[in-house]
């Protein structure tokens, strides 16, 4: 497991498939922390990705750490087969399960590292009595379901509060923001307190992933050695 001040998380949904493992070593040698997997089922989100036996090939694929992002209804049903399957992170919504607490405590019990998600229109307090539960909070910055979406700013004021609270609490939970992370907003996403930062398009997208990669992680890295 590793623990960059700064990560950046390529989600590969926006990788080529027919290519993953070429795609994954790009983003290695680009000095990705961790990778992002996208799982949906048709019913949380209006897309259907991947699933268990694709985590499965990913773990021998690459020896960073996966952040598997369920986007399923009621996820605690698949923690343990997840975690089995080679996920190091497993990140649950709030507003997919009625037992969040139940769910990140199975994650943990699994023996991986826990994290709590929210949609754009979901506040943050509502994740106030499980913040010693998690390992991440992965704050939505756009509506999850589809790569290449338009980056909605509300998530700015999701990160400060959060970090606000890691630092009056003495927390040590990472905070992560996911969707429309680019070079243009990811120095003031560093600034505000976010420390790992999920990007799909603005890596895969890119003519050269590793080095898209590195540039951002170049530009959080900077932004959060000048944050006060
Ligand atoms: C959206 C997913 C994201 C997505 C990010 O539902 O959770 O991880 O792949 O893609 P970009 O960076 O293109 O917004
Ligand atoms: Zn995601």
């Amino acid at each position: 497991m590793t623990f960059d001040p700064i990560e950046i998380a390529p989600s590969i949904l926006s990788a080529d498939f027919s290519r993953l493992g070429e795609e994954i070593r790009a983003v290695e040698q680009g000095g990705a922390s961790v990778i992002h997997v996208d799982v949906m089922d048709g019913q949380f989100v209006p897309n259907i990705t991947i699933g268990i036996p694709v985590v499965a090939s990913l773990r021998k694929a690459t020896r960073l750490p996966l952040d598997v992002h369920l986007m399923i209804d009621r996820p605690e049903r698949y923690v343990q087969e997840f975690v089995r399957a080679g996920a190091d992170r497993v990140l649950v919504h709030q507003e997919a399960t009625p037992h969040l607490d139940r769910a990140l405590s199975m994650i943990r019990e699994a023996g991986a590292q826990a994290g709590a998600v929210i949609n754009p229109s979901t506040p943050v307090v509502t994740l106030s009595d499980v913040l010693d539960k998690v390992d991440t909070v992965l704050v939505m910055s756009v509506n999850p379901g589809f790569g290449g979406q338009k980056f909605i700013p509300i998530a700015f004021s999701k990160i400060r509060q959060l970090a606000e609270w890691r630092a009056r609490y003495n927390a040590d939970y990472r905070i992560a923001v996911d969707g429309g992370v680019d070079l243009d907003n990811i120095a003031q996403l560093a600034q505000a307190g976010a420390n790992t930062f999920v990007a799909g398009t603005s890596v895969f997208h890119m003519p050269d992933a590793g080095a898209a990669t590195r540039e951002l992680k170049r530009a959080a890295s900077k932004a959060l050695s000048q944050r006060v």
